[in-house]
């Protein structure tokens, strides 16, 4: 099995650095093919705990290369400084590669994001505030600037001075805000291009000699399958592509080379900032769950919103990626819920719908319909293989099973490495 793509099944933070960190192991590269670092993956192993937002989960091992492909935003100073850090707590990062042809996130993007969800008011998406969706913006709309551009000068000059004229446009004309002087945005970015120029790469060749040699390559996704721009609850989406097809375009690796699609779903659902949720819990058990998965978000901090799990969402998420097995994470947190729901159906208009709808009016409409299933109460942190889960643990997970139509390979029952049990290997 040479390459496997992981992804988000839900709302993101499903525990993907984890996963990837285990399997990162046996695995000779790890890619990271969407987003920014609007993601936060969290990866606690024996060199301590790490909050990544662009840099790959694999970067602990010293045999993996780690690649920002091409379809990610990057915002060069959070990559600088995320570098840094872990070089710093003596984490090699010398393989850590940037694709040229991957677009940058700049501080003028991030300036719009904030002035576009406050002119949004009530119907902010509640987005992570950095820059993410301008950036991606810029890069549909052919006014991006690529990392490749860092390391022309000329060529970045022409480029930039050709976006700010626009970009100070909207700033002063559109939100009555001051205009960004060039000057200064070039020094900075001529900084950005001195301190990434190691790191800067043609990165699908790289890939495709490593696949071409039979060497394991992971696509690690970022956010989930519900925030994809096309398939998620739109408006209240990411503006790039989680999903597994998102993987090929994003790392450049084609479709046909792929042998596996690993899925990552929690025990129960979670979500950050707006838009629809239809298990959500806002009760003592919300509370709870918060609570003992320390559910704030890794990137901004906010509480997450959490509640059952949603089999019609996941069955959703299971069919657009094509997963091939799944993940399930965070199983412990149900440790001590005395009666666990899952939902296997939307009630919608006397109706019982079992798929996902399209847009997020219908969806904020849909009740869920729940199937119940004894909790069993004791912890399962300790556990070594499924025998030793709890005979209800393993009723809950056959039934997420049937729900996203695949197999677990994986069950995870704590934060930390050896906290998982291998069902059946991917790698
Ligand atoms: P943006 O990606 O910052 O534009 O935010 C758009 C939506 O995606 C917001 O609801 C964010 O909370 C959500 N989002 C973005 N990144 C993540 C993530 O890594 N985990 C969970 N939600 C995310």
């Amino acid at each position: 099995m040479s390459v496997i793509a992981v992804v988000g099944g839900q709302w993101g933070d499903e525990g993907k650095g984890k996963v990837i960190d285990m399997l990162a192991e046996q695995a000779d590269a790890v890619v990271r093919f969407s987003g920014g670092d609007n993601a936060g993956h969290t990866v606690i192993n024996p060199q301590g705990e790490f909050k990544l937002h662009l840099i790959p989960s694999g970067v602990f091992y010293p045999h993996c290369t780690c690649i920002i492909g091409n379809g990610v935003v990057v915002n060069p100073d959070i990559f600088i400084k995320e570098r840094d850090e872990l070089c710093a707590r003596g984490v090699d990062t010398s393989r850590v590669y940037i694709s040229d042809r991957a677009h940058l996130v700049l501080p003028y993007h991030i300036l719009l994001d904030g002035l576009e969800e406050r002119a949004r008011g009530v119907k902010s998406l509640g987005t992570t505030l950095r820059g993410i969706g301008p950036a991606f913006v810029d890069k549909v709309a052919r006014m991006g600037i690529r990392a490749v551009d860092l390391l022309d000068t000329a060529i970045l000059r022409d480029r930039l001075e050709y976006v700010l004229e626009y970009k100070n446009q909207l700033l002063t004309k559109l939100y009555g805000e001051p205009p960004l002087n060039f000057d200064e945005l070039f020094e900075i970015c001529m900084g950005y291009a001195n301190q990434l120029r190691g790191n800067i790469k043609e990165t699908s060749s790289l890939l495709d000699d490593y696949i071409r040699q039979g060497k394991r390559v992971i696509m690690e996704g970022a956010q989930g399958a519900l925030l994809d721009t096309d398939f998620g609850t739109y408006p209240y989406v990411t503006s790039s592509s989680p999903l597994v097809a998102g993987g090929c375009l994003g790392a450049g690796v084609g479709p046909a080379k792929l042998d596996r699609a690993l899925g990552i779903f929690k025990a129960y659902c979670s979500r950050v900032g707006s838009g629809p949720m239809p298990t959500e819990l806002c009760d003592d058990i919300g509370e709870q769950i918060r609570i003992r998965g320390h559910e704030y978000g890794t990137t901004t901090g906010r509480p997450r919103r959490v509640g059952w799990f949603d089999g019609v969402a996941a069955r959703f998420s299971s069919r657009i990626n094509g997963l091939t097995g799944v993940a399930i994470t965070r199983l412990d947190i149900l440790d001590t819920v005395e009666a666990l729901k899952i939902c296997v159906g939307y009630r919608l208009n006397g109706d019982i719908i079992y798929d996902f709808p399209a847009d997020a009016a219908t969806l904020h409409q849909c009740q869920p319909v729940y199937e119940e299933m004894p909790g069993w109460c004791q912890p399962t942190t300790e556990a070594t293989c499924l025998e030793e889960l709890p005979q209800a643990a393993r009723a809950y997970i056959a039934r997420l099973e049937e729900l996203v139509e695949c197999p677990a390979n994986y069950v995870c029952i704590g934060p930390v490495r050896r906290q998982a049990i291998e069902l059946a290997p991917i790698l």
